[in-house]
C-alpha cells in the first residue's frame, strides 16, 4: 500500500504535500517523491528511504508551485529505488501519475507500448499508465475529439484499458487548472477547502484543513479544481456527492507528545474501548444535534446496536459463523469465537482471510460471515468477503474506518471508536475488536436466550471497569521496560497460555516479532510437550500467561515444565494471584477481571513489552522494515 496526496489552490502546494505525505508515512515509505506544477513547467523530486530523505534533499530548494501531487512507496512492482518512485511520467513529461494498488495487466500494456516507441525509466506497474495517458490524449487531439475537457477524456480511457486495483492521481502541465483523481478497491478522500482542494489516501494527511471531505467509492472519478470539485462516474455522469463530515480533529492524528504513535496509542486505550462501549467518540459528538446512540443500556442490562438493521430473527436463527481477518484482527477473531460460543451458544470458526476463499468453505443463508479489520481496507478481507456474499452469507463488518470498503461492501457494519490508528503495529484497534466481539456476543446472547439477566448485567459492570483498569495497567510500566531492556536481546522468545491466555499470547508474539525482529512463537501450553519443549534450553525467555482461572492449575504444570529446562519464565497473573510467583521468576500483575474479560488486560503490558524490546534494540517502531500499515495487495 502507498499514500497518495494532491493539492490545488493559491498557497504553495510542496509544504502541504510534505506534510501529508508525513501523515500517510504509516501506508509505505521505501521512497517517496512530489510533482509541482511551477506555472511552466512540472518539477518532480523522488528518492528512495524514507519521506526525511526526500525533506533533507530538497529542503534548500522546494519546488515552487500551487498545483502538485505527491507519494509514499511500499514496493509491489519493482524494488525501492530511486527511478522506481513516484510520481512517474510519461516520454513528454506532460503527464504525471502516482498510484496506490496494482495493474495487473500491466505487462502485456508495457511491451505493446515499448513496441509503439516508448521508453519506460522504471520497472513499476505504475509508468504504463502514463505513457498510456499519453497516447490515448495524443490520439484524443489528433482525432480533434469534441469533448470538452480532453484530459479527462483521455483519463476515462485510460481506465477502460487497465485492470486491477487502484486509486491514481493524475496532473498536466497541459491542464494546469486541475487535477484527475479515480478509484478502485483503495482508497481516496477529497479534502474540500475555500479556493483550494485537496486530495489523499487518508484522513489524516488532510484533516489539519478541513473537515469537509468526499470519500471516493469504487468506480468513481473526481474533477478537482481550485474552485470545485465534480464527482462523475465512469460514464462521464455527474453524482451528487454528500459531504461526508470528519468527527475528530488533527490533535487525534499526532503524536500528542508521546515519542512514538505506537505508545501514544496503547495509553489510548481506556478511551478507545469506552468510545467503542458507547459507539461514539466523546468530545467530538455527530454533528447537527442528534443524539449519540449508546451501546449499552443506561441500567446494564442489555446491549444495543442501534446501528444493526436485522431482523433479531435472522440473528437468532443463524446456525454458524464464520469470523475472517489477517493478522491482530484475526487474532481478535479468535477470541471473538470464544465470546459467541460461550455466551451465545452458535458455532464460530476463525479464518484467516488469504485462506479462506480458497477452500470452498460450507455457507448458506443461515450463516453469518463476521469481517474485522482496523483499515476495512486489507485486500484479503475484502476479497474474501465479496465471495462471502457471492456464496449467499450475510455478511458484518468490524472496522475502524468511516467510509472504508469493508464498511460499503458489508450488508451491516458495527464500528470501532478507536481513533486514528497509525502505528503499523495495531493495539488500541486490537482492544476495542474485542469490545465489540464481546459486546456483540452479549447481543446475541440477548436474543437467544442463553445467558441469565444476572450473568449479562454482571458481565456488563466488568465491561464498564475495563478501561479504569487498563490505566492502572499502564501506570507502572517500569518492570515491564526493565525486563525489555535485559531479555530484548535474545533472539528468541517463547509465549504460552491456555485458553484464551493462548489467544493473547498469539497477539503477544505477533507484536514483539513485527516491531523488535525477535524470533517469537506462541503455543498452546499444553502442546509444548508434543515438540516445542525440545526448543527450551537455559535462559530462553518464555512469556506464560495465566490469568484463566479454569486451566489455571494446567497453566503451572505447563509452566513448571518449562522451569524445569532453566528458561526464564515471566508470567502474567491476576491481581491477588499469590501463587504464581513461585513457579516463574518475574511476576506481572494485571486487575482481576473474569477471566473472559482478561484478554483486555493480559494484552497491555504484551504490547508494552514488545514496544520496550523495540526501542532496546533501536528499531523504527512505528514503521517496522518491510511493513505497512494497511495491506492492499493479495
Ligand atoms: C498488526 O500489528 C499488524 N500490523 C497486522 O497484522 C494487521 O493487523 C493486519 O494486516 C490486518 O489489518 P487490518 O486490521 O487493517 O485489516
Amino acid at each position: 500500500m502507498c499514500g497518495i496526496v494532491g493539492y490545488i489552490g493559491d498557497r504553495q502546494a510542496t509544504p502541504f504535500l510534505l506534510d501529508g505525505l508525513t501523515k500517510l508515512e504509516y501506508r509505505g515509505y521505501d521512497s517517496a517523491g512530489i510533482a509541482v506544477f511551477d506555472g511552466k513547467d512540472i518539477r518532480i523530486e523522488k528518492t528512495v528511504g524514507r519521506l526525511s530523505t526526500l525533506k533533507e534533499k530538497i529542503k534548500n530548494d522546494l519546488p515552487p508551485g500551487s498545483l502538485g501531487i505527491g507519494h509514499t512507496r511500499w514496493a509491489t512492482h519493482g524494488r525501492p529505488s530511486d527511478r522506481n518512485a513516484h510520481p512517474h511520467s510519461d516520454c513528454s513529461g506532460n503527464f504525471i501519475v502516482v498510484h496506490n494498488g496494482i495493474i495487473e495487466n500491466y505487462l502485456p500494456l508495457k511491451e505493446k507500448l515499448i513496441e509503439r516507441g516508448h521508453e519506460f525509466k522504471s520497472e513499476t506497474d505504475t509508468e504504463v499508465v502514463a505513457h498510456l495517458l499519453e497516447e490515448i490524449h495524443g490520439k484524443l487531439e489528433r482525432s480533434k475529439s469534441d469533448s470538452p475537457d480532453l484530459f479527462l477524456a483521455a483519463v476515462r480511457e485510460v481506465l477502460k484499458t487497465i485492470e486491477g486495483s487502484y486509486s491514481l492521481v493524475f496532473m498536466s502541465k497541459l491542464f494546469p487548472h486541475e487535477i484527475i483523481c479515480a478509484k478502485q478497491d483503495n482508497p481516496l478522500v477529497i479534502g474540500l477547502g475555500e479556493g483550494e482542494n485537496f486530495i489523499a489516501s487518508d484522513i489524516p494527511a488532510i484533516v489539519s484543513e478541513t473537515r469537509k471531505t468526499f470519500i471516493l467509492k469504487d468506480g468513481e472519478i473526481a474533477i478537482v479544481q481550485k474552485n470545485s470539485v465534480e464527482i462523475q462516474d465512469r460514464n462521464g455522469d455527474r453524482i451528487d456527492k454528500k459531504i461526508f463530515y470528519v468527527n475528530w480533529n488533527s490533535a487525534a492524528a499526532e503524536k500528542g507528545g508521546y515519542e512514538h504513535f505506537m505508545l501514544k496509542e496503547i495509553n489510548e486505550q481506556p478511551k478507545a474501548i469506552k468510545d467503542t462501549m458507547r459507539g461514539f467518540i466523546k468530545q467530538i459528538r455527530p454533528a447537527r444535534g442528534t443524539p449519540a446512540p449508546e451501546r449499552i443500556a443506561q441500567d446494564d442490562s442489555a446491549i444495543i446496536f442501534p446501528e444493526l438493521k436485522w431482523n433479531p430473527e435472522f440473528l437468532d436463527n443463524i446456525d454458524k459463523i464464520y469470523i475472517i481477518a489477517c493478522g491482530t484482527a484475526y487474532h481478535a477473531g479468535l477470541v471473538g469465537k470464544f465470546y459467541i460460543e460461550r455466551l451465545a451458544r452458535v458455532l464460530v470458526e476463525v479464518d484467516l482471510a488469504s485462506e479462506f476463499r480458497y477452500r470452498d468453505p460450507i455457507v448458506d443463508e443461515k450463516t453469518l460471515t463476521i469481517f474485522i479489520s482496523q483499515s476495512g481496507e486489507t485486500s484479503d478481507t475484502l476479497a474474501a468477503m465479496k465471495e462471502s456474499k457471492r456464496l449467499g452469507a450475510k455478511t458484518l463488518a468490524i472496522t475502524n474506518v468511516i467510509g472504508s470498503s469493508l464498511a460499503r461492501e458489508a450488508d451491516q457494519v458495527l464500528y470501532t471508536m478507536a481513533g486514528p490508528e497509525i502505528a503499523v503495529a495495531s493495539t488500541k484497534a486490537y482492544t476495542t475488536q474485542l469490545i465489540l466481539m464481546f459486546m456483540l456476543a452479549l447481543y446475541m446472547s440477548q436474543l437467544r436466550q442463553t445467558l441469565s439477566a444476572d450473568r449479562t448485567r454482571e458481565l456488563i459492570s466488568l465491561l464498564r471497569k475495563l478501561p479504569a483498569q487498563i490505566s492502572e495497567t499502564l501506570s507502572d510500566v517500569e518492570p515491564i521496560k526493565t525486563f525489555a531492556e535485559k531479555y530484548g536481546f535474545n533472539e528468541d522468545v517463547f509465549y504460552l497460555g491456555r485458553s484464551l491466555d493462548y489467544d493473547v499470547a498469539l497477539e503477544g508474539a505477533l507484536k514483539l516479532k513485527e516491531i523488535s525482529y525477535i524470533h517469537a512463537e506462541a503455543y498452546a501450553a499444553g502442546e509444548l510437550k508434543h515438540g516445542t519443549l525440545a526448543l527450551i534450553v537455559e535462559g530462553i525467555p518464555v512469556i506464560a500467561l495465566a490469568t484463566q482461572k479454569s486451566v489455571y492449575e494446567k497453566t503451572i504444570s505447563n509452566i513448571k515444565e518449562v522451569k524445569a529446562r532453566d528458561a526464564v519464565v515471566i508470567g502474567i497473573a491476576s491481581d491477588g494471584d499469590e501463587e504464581l510467583e513461585k513457579y516463574v521468576d518475574h511476576v506481572i500483575h494485571v486487575p482481576e477481571t473474569d477471566e473472559l474479560l482478561s484478554p483486555l488486560l493480559a494484552v497491555v503490558p504484551l504490547q508494552l513489552l514488545a514496544y520496550y524490546a523495540a526501542i532496546t534494540r533501536g528499531c523504527d517502531v512505528d514503521k517496522p522494515r518491510n511493513l505497512a500499515k494497511s495491506v492492499t495487495v493479495e
